[in-house]
């Protein structure tokens, strides 16, 4: 196979999981596949008795993703008192409004897990999340309208940032004039959710976050309208509600889940088409490829190079590895969707290629709840920009392009286009 070799790989991935690489990962992925399926990697966070393994091949994967007698994704579901966790999202206090993502969704396991889930889809359901489409559009024309008259723009800043978090803002029931104050609160937690890492904007953006969407709630709790945040509230399911501390984790969740992933997957879409005349020319041609094309892309570079760590519920063998109770594993999204047993010619690009299934959402309970979204909104982004700038190209020299890796998202800095 031909790529770069990386003379200690298992040191190398925790660049990439630390956020601290700004290499391209894929040829490091690929050494990863080509030496096994589970394969060990030092604990990121320091001691522990337990071993760490990332797993790099689909069918694996899936299974750690979707086999619950096995694994979960809470520690203090095999020993009561973990702090792997916290140290893990890089909390340093807790009082900082956090129960940010170690109480939500993602991070417990049944039964709460699946009472939370039911709850949250009474109101989230695919249908409407279809229902949205007028919404999004408008969103994408109004700004795109801003921009077309320049015959530039920074694609970044004036468009795949903004549609997705004007769109859960909105969803949700943040007023407009607040969204720009949601995008910053989330980039700052964003930037800081590095494996091991922490630094204080992350710390003050949690807790500004936090506070914010507290008076939200209140206030939408004497005053309840049209939206995510009153249906919340109002959800009964057997008696059962979401209690405040599980609504505002919810969503903060929701937000921040909402829009960081699905902005990298406009921008960074955009350049994968860009990198590929052949494939945008295509696109362009015959705009009903876009969906296929949005998937493409989720499989070729999806925004998340990671599920959430699980952890072994009992010792057993996985990919040849004997694996401990305890253990930590990484599902590696991105290398499970270039496996080349599964999808053919898989490090290249095919909008057409027919995809049967992928783990960019992941799979299994935990698989993404807002799927259906990222993807009309994928859809409407790709299909409003080819319509409104065909003769979308990069204003400056490749190489320029700035990459910004954080853990949930590996997204860019700025990409200049002009049109
Ligand atoms: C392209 C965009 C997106 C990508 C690539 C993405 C990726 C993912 C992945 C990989 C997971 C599973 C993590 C795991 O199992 O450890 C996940 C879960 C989740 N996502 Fe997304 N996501 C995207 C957009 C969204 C949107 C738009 C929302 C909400 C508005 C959302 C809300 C959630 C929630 C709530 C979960 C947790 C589900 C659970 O644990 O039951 N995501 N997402």
């Amino acid at each position: 196979m031909n790529h770069s070799v990386e003379h200690k790989p298992e040191q190398a991935i925790l660049r990439v999981l630390s956020g601290k690489s700004s290499e391209d990962p894929f040829p490091l992925f690929a050494q990863l596949r080509d030496m096994g399926s589970v394969i060990p990697i030092p604990i990121p966070m320091g001691e522990s008795d337990n071993q760490a393994w990332i797993v790099t091949h689909l069918e694996e994967a899936m299974k750690v993703l979707k086999d619950q007698e096995h694994f979960c994704v809470d520690p203090k579901s095999i020993h009561k008192n973990s702090k792997i966790q916290d140290s893990l999202i890089g909390k340093t206090d807790s009082s900082s409004s956090s129960l940010f993502l170690s109480n939500s969704l993602n991070a417990i396991d049944e039964p709460d897990h699946k009472r939370l889930r039911t709850l949250v889809s009474k109101a989230f359901t695919p249908r409407y999340m279809e229902s949205l489409r007028p919404r999004v559009q408008k969103l994408a024309v109004e700004l795109l309208d801003k921009v077309q008259d320049q015959g530039e723009m920074d694609l970044v800043k004036d468009f795949a940032n903004p549609l997705p978090v004007n769109v859960i803002s909105d969803m949700i029931g943040v007023p407009k004039s607040d969204h720009p104050m949601i995008h910053e609160w989330s980039e700052g937690i964003a930037n800081g959710l590095g494996l091991g890492t922490s630094n204080p904007q992350t710390t003050e953006s949690l807790k500004e976050f936090g506070d914010y969407i507290k008076e939200l709630v209140a206030h939408k709790r004497k005053q309840p309208s049209d939206d995510l945040i009153s249906q919340l509230i109002a959800i009964e399911e057997e008696g059962d509600r979401l209690d405040e501390r599980e609504l505002i984790s919810m969503l903060q969740l929701l937000i921040f889940a909402g829009h960081e992933t699905t902005s990298t997957l406009i921008s960074t879409g955009t350049l994968m088409l860009l990198d590929h005349p052949d494939q945008l020319e295509m696109v362009k041609a015959n705009h009903s490829l876009i969906p296929a094309a949005v998937e493409e892309m989720l499989r070729f570079n999806g925004p998340s190079t990671i599920g959430g760590p699980r952890y072994a519920l009992k010792d057993h063998v996985l990919g040849g590895k004997q694996i401990k109770r305890g253990d930590m594993i990484f599902p590696l999204l991105k290398s499970a969707n270039r496996d080349g047993k599964h999808f053919a010619n898989s490090e290249e690009l095919d909008v057409t290629r027919n995809i049967k299934r992928h783990l960019a959402f992941g799979q299994g309970v935990h698989m993404c709840l807002g799927a259906p979204l990222a993807r009309v909104e994928g859809d409407i982004a790709f299909t409003t920009l080819l319509s409104r700038m065909p003769n979308l190209r990069l204003s400056i020299p490749r190489e320029d392009v700035k990459w910004k890796f954080k853990l949930a998202a590996q997204g860019l800095e700025s990409l200049p286009v002009s049109f």
